[in-house]
């Protein structure tokens, strides 16, 4: 078991690094679109300024080279603003010696907000020299950035070796609906995947083939499949490098008794920008999303699973004519009564746009880091944190 802030004794007065996962989409103007991933991260910021913590929030904000005013994490401290009035403070920096000043100035269940880690390019090298600085700001590391767990970086990896650790509650909830979804017994264990790309998923699959009792697979790595099984799939996307993996998969799930469930009908985008309903797919033809029958059959395979893990939209999710597939989804998952975890950026909008999200058990915050936890692989920022 991993050390979490419960563990950590006397921390009145202590500066605690925590590095948290605010990478969310932001408008020109600065306002964040998504706020998912700072609302979740609430909790852990309760507790550790009740507990009298001196908080120095870090995070990452997108994929900079060097410094981008737009993306600064200045809206983040003014979000938290709401939520902690007159106790958060944001600095223009990351490290340094006005950084660690503004650290020392701090009272105790004060927060101070240092700027994106991803403007130094020590962050993502994990270099020794940033690592140094990183922890110069505190006394304690805390680790609940569980979107950027599969990162080595200087600030999910190299500072956790440095200072005594932990993690906080958003990793420990992620860590446990996973472990809950793969770990229960009650069949019949549903995995549904979708996205485009079938690379993306093949760790995956490996890894689901061994432990659930279907796969549902939608999106545009369906295709791949049904070429693989020799379907015409049209113009649709395709993977041509990887049938032979597909063919390893289906011979896989036929060995290991695993039903591979896959759209038996289409919604088709048409050269002239017709959209068509079909249940056979032509030259000229693009599947974009899945079709009536397949919403139903998918249907059928959810309504009966106990257990569901979903990852990828099973359509074109950003094209609102090609969105109905996964809503159906969203809806049938939330109406199963299973134990249901969903990750991945399209799906999880989709469950927040349904309204249904309440009656989803689990919803991520992390998208690589969630397909790295149902590829079955460790997260080296979570293995790096001691163990009680
Ligand atoms: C994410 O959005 O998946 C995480 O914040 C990680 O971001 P990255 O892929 O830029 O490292």
């Amino acid at each position: 078991m991993k050390r979490t802030i419960r563990d950590l004794k006397n921390i009145k007065g202590k500066k605690i690094l925590l590095r948290c996962d605010f990478n969310v989409p932001l408008d020109h103007w600065g306002d964040i679109l998504n706020d998912n991933r700072i609302f979740q991260e609430l909790p852990t910021l309760q507790y550790l300024t009740e507990q009298g913590a001196r908080v120095i929030v870090c995070s990452h904000l997108g994929r900079p080279k060097g410094y981008d005013k737009f993306l600064s994490l200045f809206p983040v401290a003014v979000y938290l603003m709401k939520y902690f009035p007159n106790k958060v403070k944001f600095i223009g920096k990351v490290v340094g010696k006005e950084v660690e000043k503004a650290a020392n100035e701090l009272k105790d269940g004060e927060i101070l907000v240092i700027e994106n880690l991803r403007f130094c390019e020590g962050e993502e090298k994990n270099d020794p020299k940033f690592v140094a600085e990183l922890g110069k700001l505190a006394d304690i590391y805390v680790n609940d950035a569980f979107g950027t767990t599969h990162r080595k970086h200087a600030s999910t990896y190299g500072v956790a070796l440095k200072k005594p650790n932990a993690i906080g509650f958003l990793i420990e909830k992620e860590l446990k609906a996973f472990d809950t979804a793969f770990q229960k017994t009650d069949k019949p264990f549903v995995v549904m995947l979708g996205g485009a790309k079938v690379s993306d998923k093949i760790a995956l699959l490996e890894n689901c083939v061994e432990k659930a009792d279907t796969i549902i697979i939608g999106g545009g790595m369906a295709y791949t499949f049904l070429q693989a099984l020799g379907q015409n799939i049209g113009d649709s996307i395709v993977s041509l490098d990887m049938i032979d993996d597909a063919q390893r998969i289906l011979q896989k799930a036929k060995e290991n008794n695993v039903k591979v469930v896959l759209p038996v009908d289409h919604i088709a985008l048409l050269q002239n920008g017709k959209v068509i309903k079909t249940t056979e797919l032509s030259a000229g033809m693009t599947a974009l999303d899945i079709g009536p029958k397949t919403i139903k059959l998918f249907q059928k395979e959810i309504a009966s699973a106990k257990r569901i893990m979903w990852n990828g939209p099973l359509g074109k999710y950003e094209d609102p004519r090609f969105r109905k597939g996964t809503m159906k989804m969203v809806k049938a998952v939330a109406k199963s009564g299973a134990y249901s975890v969903v990750g991945g950026g399209d799906s999880v909008s989709a469950v927040q746009a349904s309204g249904y999200a309440d009656k989803i058990n689990h919803l991520s915050t992390g998208g690589g880091a969630s397909l790295k936890l149902m590829e079955g692989k460790v997260l080296p920022a979570i293995e790096v944190i001691d163990t009680l």
